[in-house]
């Protein structure tokens, strides 16, 4: 098991990080796990500093991206690992599923397509405007999800989502040429669910 983690993490290496994302000095093979489970948190015995590591081990995930490409600030996704705006202009629309003559769904069909890398989902359309997380910090998109103001999603929703929620499950499963965002969405579900269970405390 162990030596399937590290080697797939070693193919991925040159790769898996945006320059974004600082990289550990030395990548030993703990430094540089996918994903640190849940479990590896229990040692920290204050709840509040072990809720932050949880949630901040989760951004990990959160702030990738393949998730963040799909909640931009502006009416536009962005592409590749670099982040790019979308090639060809393409805008939200009413629903996020793009505008009346360039639907989403024109490129991005119910799957991901190998012969052309167009990455799919049957649900592909841009997270709307308040659920927008490009240019935040970690500490601000924990507020922003947790915040009752905004309505969003219930705590029990939000766990919900990111543990089950297919099109998060994309992020996993990205085709092409695409880095999968860190671990499996059974280990970021779990932070998750130990995060909440912890308090839901933000970063700073
Ligand atoms: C004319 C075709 C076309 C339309 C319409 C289109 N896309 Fe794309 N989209 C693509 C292609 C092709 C790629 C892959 C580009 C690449 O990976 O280099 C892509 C990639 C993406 C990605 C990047 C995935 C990643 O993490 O790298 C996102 C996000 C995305 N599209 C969202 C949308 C949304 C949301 C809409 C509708 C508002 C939309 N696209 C409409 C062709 C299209
Ligand atoms: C293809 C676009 C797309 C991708 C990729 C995507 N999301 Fe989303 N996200 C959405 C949409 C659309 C919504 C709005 C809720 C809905 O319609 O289900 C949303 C909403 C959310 C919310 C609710 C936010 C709030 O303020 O209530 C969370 C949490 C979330 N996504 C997590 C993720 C995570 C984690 C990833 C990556 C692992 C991800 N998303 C990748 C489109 C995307």
């Amino acid at each position: 098991m162990m030596a399937v983690i590290v080697t797939g993490t070693i193919a991925l290496w040159p790769r898996s990080l945006p320059e974004s994302q600082s990289l550990p000095a030395d990548p030993s093979p703990v430094t540089f796990a996918p994903l640190r489970p849940a479990a590896a948190f229990a040692t920290i015995a204050d709840r509040k500093a072990r809720s932050v590591a949880l949630f901040t081990e989760a951004g990990r995930v959160i702030q990738h991206p393949r998730c963040v490409n799909c909640h931009p600030r502006t009416d536009r996704p962005t592409q590749t690992d670099a982040m790019r705006p979308h090639r060809p202009l393409v805008t939200r629309g009413t629903d996020g599923g793009g505008v009346a003559t360039l639907r989403c769904s024109t490129c991005h069909h119910d799957a991901n397509f190998t012969p052309s890398g167009v990455p799919g989902n049957p649900k592909w359309k841009l997270a709307p405007v308040e659920m927008a997380w490009q240019g935040k910090t970690l500490g601000q998109i924990c507020r922003q999800i947790l915040d009752p103001a905004r309505a969003h999603m219930t705590r029990a929703q939000l766990l919900h989502h990111m543990t089950q929620d297919e099109l998060v499950g994309w992020a996993w499963h990205p085709g092409g040429e695409r880095t999968p965002a860190p671990g499996t969405q059974a280990q970021f579900g779990a932070l998750i669910a130990a995060w909440l269970d912890t308090g839901g405390q933000c970063p700073a």
